[in-house]
């Protein structure tokens, strides 16, 4: 299909993306205040949907927003996207920005109508090179604000931290502050020590990730200990196993961290069991 004659949703209407159209007022692209979701769909079905839709609840809330459309209207929508690409898996977009204001003022005007948005695109496919080398990460100084916790769209320092990551020939930078290894530009961090899955707690810092709670349900399901505790920086380097969990990534193992091997250098067992484990969840979707 051409991606121009995609339909998106934009405001109450199904229009191809070719014709969308939001307004250089819109308070979304003058400030960066809005909040958004990106959703898995496999087999054409939205994967832990609830839970990316109480995330964006918990967002909205943050800025001072409502929830312009109900739960239902959600499913609505985003279930008629995730039928267009049939037999693909899909990443499905959400955005809801404060709307359009007649003067910019960085004050939240009064009454403003929120933009609503929403694309999908096909998932993007994991090179299988990934399963079997792993990944590369360097580590950067979190250079973020204090609340990445909302999923807000004004990624301008994840922006730079991944590009330097991808200059520097890595797929991810993980971020350091005060000490703590916190998360990923775009992802959750995991990591193995004796046996055991840690990750750190959810709080101000990091974006609670909704395929990291999953990676937590399994892990309990498996009966593999875990616990949520802050990682200090040099346990990154003492690791057994290093992972990287995102909606779009799923399970990345990282096999080499600021150029150096963790472990021998291969994706690590326990890695593995989450994976087939991860993979046996998602198909019982289908
Ligand atoms: N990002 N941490 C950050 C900073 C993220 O941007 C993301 C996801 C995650 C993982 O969350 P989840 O498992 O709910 O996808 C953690 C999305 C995919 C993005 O920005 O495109």
């Amino acid at each position: 299909m051409n991606h121009g004659n995609a339909l998106v949703y934009l405001n109450g209407e199904f229009i191809p993306l070719s014709e969308a159209r939001i307004s250089i007022m819109d308070r979304g692209f003058l400030f960066g205040d809005s909040i958004y979701e990106v959703i898995p769909a496999y087999g054409g079905r939205l994967f832990r949907l609830q839970h990316h839709l109480q995330r964006l609840e918990n967002s909205l809330h943050a800025i001072q927003m409502e929830n312009p459309l109900s739960r239902a209207e959600w499913e609505n929508i985003l279930a008629t996207l995730a039928t267009q690409y049939q037999g693909e898996d899909q990443s499905v977009y959400l955005q809801v920005t404060r709307g359009v204001a007649p003067r910019r003022d960085h004050a939240i005007p009064e009454e403003t109508i929120p933009t609503r948005f929403a694309f999908t695109t096909p998932f993007p496919t994991i090179d299988p090179q990934v399963y079997e080398q792993g990944i590369a990460a360097i580590t950067l100084d979190d250079i973020r604000w204090r609340f990445c916790n909302i999923k807000a769209t004004t990624l301008l320092p994840n922006v730079l931290l991944r590009q330097e990551a991808k200059e520097r020939g890595a797929m991810e930078a993980i971020l350091i502050r005060d000490g703590l290894a916190i998360e990923g530009a775009a992802s959750n961090l995991f990591i193995v020590e004796d046996g055991q899955i840690i990750t750190p707690p959810k709080g101000e810092h990091l974006l609670p990730g909704v395929t990291r709670d999953l990676l937590l349900e399994l892990a309990a399901e498996a009966e593999i200990p875990y616990c949520e505790a802050p990682i200090r920086a040099d346990q990154l380097d003492s690791a057994d196993e290093i992972w990287l969990t995102s909606s779009t990534r799923e399970i990345m193992p990282v096999t080499h961290l600021d150029d150096r091997p963790i472990n021998n250098g291969r994706p690590g067992k326990l890695w593995r069991q989450l994976l087939s484990r991860f993979q046996a969840y998602k198909e019982e979707l289908r």
